[in-house]
């Protein structure tokens, strides 16, 4: 996957639309990241931090009994295995040591399933930084535990409660650039996903990138094809996705983004401007941004990362929606049949390729990796009430 033009587009999204007071902000994150990036003391501080701190490489974990019941064979990128239990963590040291490198002393960062949230407290207390999470009122309430890691850890969580809102991702972020326009000069906006004013799109998939090179070198290690077939991540903003793919965008492994069936942005949303860039929303005949509706709180955000809809418009990844029932129906498999039990969020990838496999959509004998992009440890109390 290339880098963005000079304006921060992949095609016709992306760029930077930001209320004048931010731009200089923005750009100094670009200018800071550039260098960072090419800066190997940089590299290697944050790649020893990835190994020592993260506890990477996560593992390839073949699925025996999962691959015989779906007659194809699975493998999981295990980003679960991560500390703070999801790939979130992964942007989150990146930009935790480029705001300790541009001086600032406290990240400002938003969270929906309250994983990049946790890991965002989580990096600050290693790095010294201060901390403050917006969080909406819904997400809090269904992710209360994940409110108190991050009180535990240090941080302030601030919950967001706007009378039209639902209470979700899209309303935190909205307190978050609002907070950040107050305070450039002291802290740095930690944004969780590949999405927002460039060059965090960018930013953010190669602090992500990990995931896909990784899985890529396990792949070569293990499977005769050195590639699998079919690579699939879940889709919120984006994020593990961009990551997962960027390892596999150059192979003839077959690409699938999987969506909520509620949240659809790819597919069923439309060219929009919101949170700083261009991308697709869903929205209403009047153009105003639709509340998305998922299970799983990391998949409710109304537009998606730019560079997916980039990617779909060049046809190199396709993207899909599966519903709440699809994804808790997979979720229950895996925990069966593996002892593994994913996030939400990841429960979604699993459910394509259960309904694939089904299908004959993924032929007999494929293989197929799918990135589990976090635990659902988070998720149990959720789980819990959805099967009751
Ligand atoms: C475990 C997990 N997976 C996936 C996501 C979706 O985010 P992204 O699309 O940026 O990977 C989230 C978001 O909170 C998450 O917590």
């Amino acid at each position: 996957m290339r880098a963005p033009d000079a304006t921060g587009r992949f095609g016709r999204f992306g760029g930077r639309y930001l209320p004048e007071a931010l731009v200089p902000a923005a750009r100094a994150v670009e200018a800071a990241f550039r260098e960072a990036w090419a800066d190997a003391a940089f590299t290697t501080e944050y790649r020893r931090l990835l190994a020592t701190y993260v506890g990477r490489p996560t593992p390839v974990t073949e699925c025996a009994r999962l691959s015989e019941v779906l007659g194809v064979r699975v493998l999981l990128k295990r980003e679960d295995l991560a500390h703070t239990g999801s790939h979130k963590i992964n942007n989150v040291l990146g930009q935790a040591l480029l705001a300790k490198r541009m001086g600032k002393r406290k990240l400002i960062a938003e969270t929906g399933a309250g994983q990049h949230g946790v890991a965002s407290a989580t990096a600050a207390a290693l790095l010294g930084l201060s901390c403050t999470v917006y969080m909406g009122r819904t997400d809090a309430r269904r992710q209360e535990l994940n409110v108190f890691r991050m009180e535990l850890l240090g941080a302030e969580v601030v919950t967001v409660a706007s009378a039209a809102g639902t209470g979700t991702l899209k309303e935190a972020t909205n307190a978050a650039l609002r907070a950040w326009v107050g305070e450039t000069e002291d802290a740095h906006y930690c944004l969780g996903s590949a999405l927002g004013p460039h060059p965090y799109p960018w930013m953010v998939r190669e602090f992500q990138r990990v995931i896909g090179d990784e899985a890529r070198a396990q792949c070569a290690e293990r499977l005769p094809a050195a590639v699998p077939d079919v690579v699939v991540a879940c889709v919120g903003g984006g994020s593990n996705a961009a990551g997962t793919f960027a390892g596999f965008v150059d192979t003839p492994a077959a690409l699938v983004g999987v969506e909520a069936a509620g949240g659809s942005a790819v597919d069923k949303g439309v060219p929009g401007v919101l949170h700083g860039f261009r991308s697709h929303f869903l929205q209403d005949e009047d153009s105003q941004v639709l509340e998305a509706h998922s299970i799983s709180a990391g998949l409710d955000y109304p537009g998606v990362g730019p560079e997916h809809v980039h990617l779909a418009e060049t046809g190199r990844v396709r993207y899909t929606g599966v519903t709440d029932h699809q994804a808790m129906r997979a979720l229950e498999l895996l925990t069966r049949t593996e002892g593994i039990l994913p996030a939400l969020e990841s429960a979604h990838a699993l459910a394509w390729v259960v309904d694939a496999a089904a299908t004959g959509e993924l032929p007999a004998g494929s293989t197929v990796l799918v990135t589990l992009s976090g635990r659902g440890d988070k998720d149990v109390q959720q789980i819990r009430e959805y099967f009751r």
